[in-house]
């Protein structure tokens, strides 16, 4: 009698400490900590550079910073007239600012623009793709927002250019566009000295482990010399300066040394010569000899990875209990912490660990994610593993900035598969991460936002 008595005194006290610790759940749900405040662990110039190389640093920064008018080249068709514009958060090099510059751009110095209605001023900055031509093939290629129709600045006048912009309503109408933020480019110095065979040595380890969650992912190999391209959202591009001279041509719409040809050659709206910006182009000695496509490059590949922080949000503890979940929930299959370069030439490169959180490789990411856009070997739906170092400090989040909250890019990486796409090669890890207790879930957001 009194055995069962305490049995059943035990079994009440159980059941209602559960209630307790479940009512403790039901309050308490783990939250995104938001932008790291505090000064921005990233913009400067990596460590060990020798006194030429933090020339072209600083030559490069400059050129990164400057705005651009039509007579140097700007357009006809453009999305920004800067760098910097584009790449500003939390510091020069970054990515998407708070305010979207692309607003005021729209109108700048008397040009027409009406601001597409994906732009908005506390939106992200984006740049828009089309996914099929008219006649129902394939496009994927970058539709300038703007014309300089109308405009007239400091360095020339695009009064008798008459060419229209794009009819994004039109476009939208048919579900045929779709966006893209811009990436950070801190650290991008160290990630294109990775060999391709460190690239593939990690994607070759945990084998097993990554078999039995469904993870696979594949390198995006340039089609010409076989080597594995990794810069852009679905690694596009082999290089720096690749990536470069493609900005300043398909962003601002200045031909360089890499893109000869004006994208829009309409002869009314042509106010420089053709390419517009050349090597020993600016007169001076030194670095000035220089093409700002060489100095983007140069700034780029000396810019530090960003620092993280080792106690802010929710301090030291709670963001090493982070980097534990990371590891256990399998985030870091995919979101490798670290790779490491090889023999560079710049010895401030050489045998670095890179910290970025990434394999480098595109991973078929589900119908939810897919945008239907094929980029050399990264079909239309996949996409890099986005580098996660950096993220403290980013307002924005995945390749369309659809959201500011980690919870919600966490969650969007799962999806099931459709008559079109496949499921998502993150399910498994997805569903571990569902399954965490609320408090392991903040330690995880509180150690993403460390980074
Ligand atoms: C209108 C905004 C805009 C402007 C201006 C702009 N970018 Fe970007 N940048 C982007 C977007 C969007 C991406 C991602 C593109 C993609 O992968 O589809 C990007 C990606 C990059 C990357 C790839 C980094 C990585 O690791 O993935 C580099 C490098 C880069 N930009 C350099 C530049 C340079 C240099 C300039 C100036 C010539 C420039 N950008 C101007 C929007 C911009
Ligand atoms: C199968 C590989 C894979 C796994 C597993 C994975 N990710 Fe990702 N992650 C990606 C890819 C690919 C993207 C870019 C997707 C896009 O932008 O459409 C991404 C994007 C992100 C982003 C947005 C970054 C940015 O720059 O916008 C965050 C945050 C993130 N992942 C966190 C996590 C966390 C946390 C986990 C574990 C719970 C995880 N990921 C598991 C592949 C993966």
């Amino acid at each position: 009698m009194r055995g069962t008595n305490i049995k059943l005194l035990i079994a009440v006290i159980a059941l209602s400490l559960l209630g307790i610790s479940e009512t403790i759940q039901a309050q308490f749900r783990a939250r995104d900590p938001g932008v790291r405040g505090g000064s921005a662990g990233a913009g400067g110039a990596i460590e060990g550079l020798t006194a030429e190389e933090q020339g072209l640093f600083a030559a490069g920064l400059e050129d990164f910073e400057e705005v651009d008018g039509v007579g140097e080249g700007l357009g006809p068709r453009f999305n920004l007239d800067s760098c910097l514009g584009c790449h500003a958060q939390p510091a020069t090099g970054g990515t998407s600012p708070a305010v979207n510059p692309q607003v005021a751009v729209a109108t700048a110095f008397g040009a027409r623009n009406v601001v597409p209605r994906f732009i908005t001023p506390d939106g992200p900055v984006r740049e828009a793709r089309f996914r099929y031509k008219a006649d129902g093939t394939r496009d994927g290629g970058v539709h300038a927002l703007f014309v300089i129709s109308g405009r007239v600045d400091e360095s020339g006048s695009a009064a008798a250019c008459g060419i229209e912009q794009e009819n994004f309503d039109a476009q939208l109408g048919r579900n045929n566009v779709i966006f893209r933020i811009p990436t950070p480019t801190f650290g991008v110095g160290l990630i294109e000295q990775i060999p391709d065979r460190v690239i593939t040595a990690n994607q070759a380890a945990a084998f097993l482990l990554k078999r039995a969650l469904g993870i696979t992912g594949r390198a995006n190999r340039n089609g010409n010399d076989g080597t594995i391209a990794r810069f852009g959202w679905k690694a596009q591009n082999k290089s720096l300066l690749l990536f470069s001279g493609e900005a300043y041509n398909v962003e601002m719409g200045i031909t360089n040394e890499l893109f000869q040809t004006e994208r829009d050659e309409t002869p009314g709206c042509q106010f420089a010569t053709v390419p517009n910006n050349v090597t020993a182009g600016n007169g001076g000695g030194g670095a000035e000899t220089l093409s700002a496509i060489e100095k983007f490059s140069f700034f780029m590949r000396f810019l530090a990875p960003p620092i993280p922080s080792a106690s802010t949000p929710g301090g030291a503890l709670s963001i090493g209990r982070g980097r534990q979940v990371f590891a256990f929930v399998g985030c870091g299959l995919c979101h490798t912490p670290t790779l490491r370069t090889g023999n560079a030439t710049v010895a401030a490169l050489r045998y670095q660990n890179v910290n970025l959180y990434s394999d480098l490789l595109v991973h078929q990411m589900g119908p939810g994610l897919a945008d239907d856009v094929v980029q050399g070997g990264a079909g239309p739906d996949e996409f890099r593993t986005a580098p996660l170092w950096g993220l403290g400090q980013r307002i924005f989040f995945l390749h369309d900035g659809r959201t500011t909250d980690l919870v919600d890019a966490i969650q969007a990486h799962r999806s099931g598969g459709t008559l079109k796409f496949g499921p998502s090669e993150a399910n498994a890890v997805i569903d571990r991460y569902r399954a965490l207790g609320e408090a392991e879930k903040q330690d995880l957001l509180n150690f993403l936002r460390a980074l």
